[in-house]
């Protein structure tokens, strides 16, 4: 039986995913609820990215010492001490004023990675700055092939630890909720909104008070330079290169020198040709169900993959995860890590800075306890006996 839903809560009372994503409904005006929330079409990737993990089970071994558990794992040549990653996700101001800096800094605090997307509000060199712990860049190819090589080499200059480059956004998905709701990229509030806008005075206030709202990195990309940060967005979306193949990812891997994602494949020949290429990781990812619909859910595609690259590069599966048992289901899958947007993106708006600590911190027990109750004491440890088996959908 599903747990029935829970009224919206404080912070400090939120259990799950659930409730920090009812705190954020109360949070933000509807368009903005309704852009983390939405997918894209009939939302049918959505839906599937997390129910797919419960065609697995894990299988439990009892009395194996479990006084001690290690969570910590390596990705991109770097420890970190649980094995969730932070997906990049566009424009955080519209959710919260502390914006990618809290993001940032959340991350570093409980010893994981945070991405920075190209469409951030806060700049490279600023979160840089701000945070210390492991950081990873998100590019796309676009037309402007020199504005990538200057993001690329502002990276290097800034210490990044690793590069991703997103592979599935051609053109951004059907997202009939964004129609709906008056939330376009650009922005634009439709009148119907309006009334969502009175009714979170906060939020409204705070955005009125505090516009510092611009799509940081892409500030100075050439003839930008003249829009407002909301039709710098349509003109990066316009930028993306439709031509791109693997040369270009290639020709990237070769620019950055560093480990390098390539974030939105799905299929194992895709597998084998970023293994070709020379990337050192791949983020498995349907862009949480924002872009094709019907295609399969991630955590279905890591034993595939695995089986085609053998050990070679490093799988992070990003879409749909709820709860510690989806990330164990995933790493006994072959994965090596993990990624989320949508829960910590819920914590933002929920509670800035310590809203992402709070769903990272309850993400993080959830897996040391599942550790402990599955008889798992090391990430390493975890592989394909611990998985009972795969029920058909
Ligand atoms: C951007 O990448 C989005 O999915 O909104």
């Amino acid at each position: 039986m599903p747990v029935p839903a829970r009224l919206p809560m404080p912070l400090a009372k939120c259990l799950n995913f659930s409730d920090f994503r009812h705190l954020a409904k109360r949070r933000l005006p509807a368009p903005l609820f309704h852009y983390i929330d939405g997918g894209a079409d009939d939302e049918v990737a959505l839906r599937r990215n997390t129910a797919a993990f419960d065609d697995y089970e894990l299988m439990p071994r009892q009395l194996t010492d479990v006084s001690t558990i290690d969570t910590r794992t390596q990705i991109f040549g770097k420890t970190i001490a649980w094995p969730v990653l932070l997906s990049p996700t566009a424009m955080s101001r519209l959710f919260h004023h502390q914006k990618e800096l809290a993001v940032a800094r959340a991350a570093a605090n409980m010893g994981t990675l945070y991405s920075l997307s190209t469409l951030a509000t806060t700049s490279l060199e600023e979160v840089a700055a701000a945070s210390a712990g492991p950081k990873m860049f998100q590019i796309y190819v676009l037309k402007d092939r020199g504005f990538v090589n200057a993001l690329v080499a502002r990276c290097k200059a800034a210490k990044y630890d690793a590069l991703c480059v997103t592979v599935d956004t051609p053109l951004a998905g059907n997202r009939e909720r964004d129609h709906i709701h008056g939330m376009t990229l650009p922005p634009k509030f439709g009148l119907a909104d309006l009334a969502s806008f009175a009714l979170h005075p906060a939020w409204s206030l705070n955005f009125i008070r505090d516009p510092d709202f611009r799509v940081a990195n892409v500030a100075e990309m050439g003839d930008a330079k003249s829009m407002g940060g909301m039709g710098l967005i349509q003109y990066v979306n316009a930028q993306i290169d439709r031509t791109a193949t693997w040369d270009d990812i290639a020709r990237l891997i070769e620019l950055w020198k560093g480990p390098f994602a390539i974030k939105g494949l799905q299929s194992a020949a895709d597998a084998r040709m970023a293994q070709q290429v020379g990337a050192t990781a791949i983020m498995i990812s349907n862009h949480g169900g924002r872009q094709l619909d019907g295609a399969p859910a991630p955590v279905d595609c890591i034993a595939p993959m695995r089986d085609a690259i053998g050990n070679t590069l490093e799988i992070i599966c990003d879409g749909g995860i709820r709860r510690g048992t989806h990330v164990l289901k995933a790493l006994a899958l072959g994965a090596n890590a993990c990624s989320i947007g949508r829960p910590y993106l819920f914590g933002l708006a929920g509670g800035g800075q310590a809203g992402v600590e709070h769903v990272l911190s309850r993400l993080r027990g959830e897996i040391e306890l599942d550790m402990t109750l599955m008889g798992c004491r090391r990430i390493a440890d975890l592989d394909n006996t611990f998985l009972a088996k795969r029920r058909e959908p």
